[in-house]
């Protein structure tokens, strides 16, 4: 900051306070209204605050008022003794770009920034945006033109009422053009807004702008309205996407729960093992890939090769097991090569961590939608179902499970089925049977063809335990009145070399 403002703030000191009373008619429309514009400013200030030129302290005792860690950094020695008599609190001496501070949550400034050319504007913005926190913000309350009309504009009426000094004053000091402002954020990461106050004065708001990690995209899922089936008038239909997991389906919350968990209770060195159909891999491969962590997977082998290429992009070992044998034969071959090689076996078929893992699952479900009269979830595991259900089932909540022809809950015999990712070869031991009030077994036939129906009605590209639950979904929706939810475990791109678009007679 150049020496001319040291002489400028030594005059100004002893009569700032009498011109943002209104006392100096050539400022009455600069501070017209001062107290509002300081508490419009103050009330945006949060954290770790630095304040730049508090002058005489009139902001500085706003934010005094408010529990923030203050810092108030001044040039002028003259405006420092007025400003720490007022406030009760040691300035620190500085200006907008010689400082000591290393870390703040807000920086803020009222009608001060306008001391710096737009150069060293530029350049206080870029130093403040390695000092901000993440969600960090500078407001800037001074004066500012929205274009170089409006500037001349201000100063010809000025000059014609004859407030000359204010004109000097504008013309010397360096108010900007707002498109000055706007390039700095653009250029150095914040978002820019600004609301005016009064024909001078804007409060200024730059926030620096965050970006999602690829791992920050797990859970957070849409939730749509399904409006193209026809419904009971008194039902609404919504359906999960969690499809839109970063690994493509439901299970990258159990994965991410069951190692982020194994890691905690200091039961994980170097490698995870599991047997999956391949979602829960695929979820696994994500956290085992975030923690650099080894991970081996045991699958039947008929199961979805896509699943399997993209376990193994994403760093997994896949071993095949017998397809005749199912998920029990898959299973114990984990279990043994857990037990001989201190792997850890994240066994998402019996932990009381994988219902656990959908938590968040509810929580959106709860936030989305308040209340949910009934919840439609297939079961491979019976993860999801139990994990919501445990919720939602106090609440009232209407609890159906879906499983494929072939599976064992409603007590018919074990066999195959095309419908992947759901199935029940042997009871859960985490699910209860005072959880469901429904078991809705669906065949082949209507899960596939219900996936067509998805495509064509509502856009939407489903794997086939998807298709199941919606087949549930509108049998049981006469059951009850108001929000239906159904989860949509993952989507239909993964069983194409399974020709999932097609029916019966069709393959
Ligand atoms: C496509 C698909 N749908 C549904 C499920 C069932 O989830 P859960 O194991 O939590 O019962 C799975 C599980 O792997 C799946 O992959």
């Amino acid at each position: 900051m150049s020496l001319e403002f040291m002489d400028v703030f030594k005059e100004w000191a002893n009569h700032y306070d009498a011109a943002v009373e209104g006392h100096d008619p050539e400022y009455h429309d600069v501070f017209v209204n001062y107290p509002f514009m300081l508490k419009e400013a103050a009330k945006r200030a949060t954290g770790k605050t630095i304040e730049f030129g508090p002058g005489t302290g009139n902001l500085t005792l706003l934010l005094l008022a408010k529990d923030l860690e203050l810092t108030a950094i001044e040039p002028s020695p003259e405006m420092t003794i007025i400003g720490e008599k007022k406030t009760g609190l040691t300035f620190q001496k500085g200006d907008f770009l010689n400082f000591s501070a290393d870390s703040a949550d807000t920086i803020i400034s009222s009608f001060a920034f306008h001391h710096l050319t737009d150069e060293e504007k530029e350049k206080a913005i870029s130093r403040y945006a390695s000092l901000l926190s993440d969600h960090g913000q500078i407001i800037i309350l001074d004066t500012l033109f929205n274009n170089k009309q409006e500037k001349e504009e201000i100063i010809r009426s000025y000059t014609q009422q004859g407030h000359l000094g204010l004109v000097d004053n504008l013309k010397t000091e360096y108010y900007p053009l707002k498109e000055v402002m706007t390039g700095i954020a653009a250029r150095h990461g914040f978002s820019y807004e600004s609301i005016q106050f009064n024909p001078f004065a804007h409060l200024q708001i730059l926030k620096k702008k965050t970006f999602k990690k690829p791992t920050d995209l797990i859970g957070s899922t849409p939730l749509v309205e399904l409006t193209q089936f026809d419904l009971p008038a008194d039902v609404r239909l919504f359906a999960k996407l969690e499809m839109y997991n970063l690994g493509g389906s439901v299970k990258d919350r159990l994965g991410q729960n069951l190692v982020e968990t194994g890691i905690q209770q200091g039961l994980i060195q170097n490698e995870v093992v599991e047997a999956t159909a391949g979602n829960t891999g695929i979820g696994l491969a994500l956290a085992c890939q975030k923690y650099d962590l080894k991970l081996k997977v045991f699958v039947p082998e008929k199961f979805s090769v896509e699943k399997q290429e993209i376990m193994r992009a994403l760093g997994a070992e896949i071993i095949h097991t017998d397809s005749s044998l199912g998920m029990v034969e898959a299973r114990r071959q984990a279990k043994d090569y857990a037990d001989k090689t201190g792997a850890y076996y994240a066994n998402q078929f019996e932990t009381a961590d994988n219902p656990a893992s959908y938590d968040s699952l509810y929580q959106e479900l709860k936030n989305e939608l308040g209340s949910i009269q009934m919840i439609v979830a297939g079961a491979g595991s019976a993860g999801t179902f139990t994990g919501l259900a445990e919720r939602m089932k106090p609440e009232g909540t209407r609890t159906v499970i879906v499983e494929p022809e072939g599976s064992i809950l409603n007590g018919g015999p074990s066999g195959s089925h095309r419908t992947e990712g759901i199935g029940v070869e042997v009871w859960p031991p985490f699910l209860k049977h005072d959880l469901i009030d429904s078991i809705e077994t669906i065949s082949d036939d209507d899960a596939f063809h219900m996936v067509k129906e998805l495509a064509a009605k509502e856009g939407l590209l489903v794997g086939s335990s998807s298709g199941a639950a919606m087949a549930a979904a509108l049998h049981q929706a006469k059951h009850v009145q108001g929000n239906i939810v159904v989860i949509f475990p993952d989507a239909s791109d993964r069983y194409i070399s399974q020709q999932i678009f097609k029916s019966k007679g069709e393959l």
